[in-house]
């Protein structure tokens, strides 16, 4: 039954811009405290990763799992995968914990959704985590165990965003990948992947990270260029990939990219819908995050349904490719392609 809520009803104080179906707060008294924020289940239970961070507050992780679930919504409909829209958020214990009872906890608090909601990595999270989290319930994905597919999310995420970006390039520049400048800011699971993939094909890498290590990693690995991370936002690259965390894409940023196209794993990159606007407005062009970084849901989805196999899985995020074409296609009509996306991931969920 979907809670009473609207864009203009404060939830926790907090502004809830699409109605969420259902909020789980959970807390342990060994030390579990997380939320599980189920967005939308027309398509399906909620599929989305947990995210283990140091939150500022209590409110703060509330407003990102907000946010987060009903990214899933949108993505997850676009995927043209059978699930809604859901996400967890754990708040990082303060000083050490105990991982495996952790994620234990984690796991039962899963399971109390009674299939409402699926749950699989997401940043400060691992494959190991998830097979903790299979120990006390079955709505998991993303397991070491699995054969031939699956396990893992970040590869497969990384592979959707490369070829987002070669589509982009193409139809947005009429370049290919080969001699253009990707800059890359956040060099982690996803980001180090799509470098790799990038590399391959001749793209010249400028990065930044606040991890020296994962830089000179990147530096050694693909003669990447390293920046710093206040300037990667603002290098001078036919691409930026956002690879880091949301809201890069704001008021204070916007007027200094000086990348034509922007297509990057990081979840909620911009601040506010209205940055999409401000892009749209200079002429960039920015790829909706939750068009680009679909590989991810759609490998931890066909491992769930336990339907597919390793080519079919790389297939099927290729189709990624296909809806840039069609996104490209779509803001004729002159929208920005961030309002176009959506208007289209709320056409798929009204058919349904
Ligand atoms: P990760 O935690 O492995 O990597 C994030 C990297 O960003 C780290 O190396 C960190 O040091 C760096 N970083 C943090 N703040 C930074 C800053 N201000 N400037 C530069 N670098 C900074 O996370 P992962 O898995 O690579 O995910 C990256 C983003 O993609 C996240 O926003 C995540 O939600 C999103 N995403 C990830 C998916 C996956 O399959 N892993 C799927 C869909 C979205």
């Amino acid at each position: 039954m979907p809670l009473a809520s609207s864009a203009a009803m404060p939830l926790c104080g907090l502004p809830d811009e699409t109605p969420h179906e259902r909020l789980i707060f959970a807390s342990h008294p060994d030390g579990l405290r997380c939320i599980i924020a189920i967005h939308n289940t027309k398509r399906g239970p909620g599929f989305g990763g947990s995210r283990l961070w140091k939150y500022p507050n209590d409110q703060a992780a509330l407003a990102d799992a907000l946010r987060l679930s009903q990214g899933m919504t949108f993505k997850n409909a676009l995927a043209g995968i059978p699930f809604g829209g859901g996400k967890a958020v754990i708040l990082a214990p303060e000083g050490p914990f105990d991982r495996e009872s952790l994620f234990a906890q984690f796991g039962d608090v899963v399971q109390s959704a009674g299939g409402a909601y699926i749950t699989a990595e997401d940043v400060g999270t691992t494959t190991a985590d998830m097979e903790i989290v299979a120990g006390r319930t079955a709505y998991v994905s993303g397991l070491c165990r699995s054969a031939g597919f699956g396990g893992d999310p970040s590869p497969k995420t990384a592979w959707g965003v490369f070829v987002a970006i070669e589509k982009g390039l193409r139809l947005h520049a009429n370049k290919s990948l080969a001699g253009s400048t990707v800059a890359v800011q956040g060099l982690g699971s996803v980001g180090m992947a799509l470098c790799q993939y990038l590399a391959d094909r001749q793209v010249k890498l400028v990065v930044a990270d606040i991890n020296p290590a994962r830089v000179a990693q990147a530096v050694s690995s693909f003669g990447a260029v390293a920046l710093h991370v206040d300037r990667i936002l603002e290098a001078q690259a036919d691409v930026l990939a956002p690879c880091a965390l949301g809201g890069v894409l704001n008021a204070r940023t916007i007027p200094h990219i000086r990348s034509n196209l922007i297509a990057g794993a990081a979840n909620n990159q911009l601040a506010t819908p209205g940055d999409g606007d401000a892009l749209h407005a200079r002429g960039v062009m920015y790829l909706p995050d939750f068009l680009v970084n679909a590989g991810g849901i759609i490998s931890v989805a066909r491992e769930y349904l336990g339907t597919g196999n390793g080519p079919g899985v790389l297939a099927e995020i290729g189709l990624i490719g296909e809806r840039v074409a069609e996104l490209f296609d779509r803001i004729r009509n002159g929208n920005s392609p961030s309002r176009e996306a959506e208007r289209w991931a709320q056409e798929k969920l009204e058919a349904v």
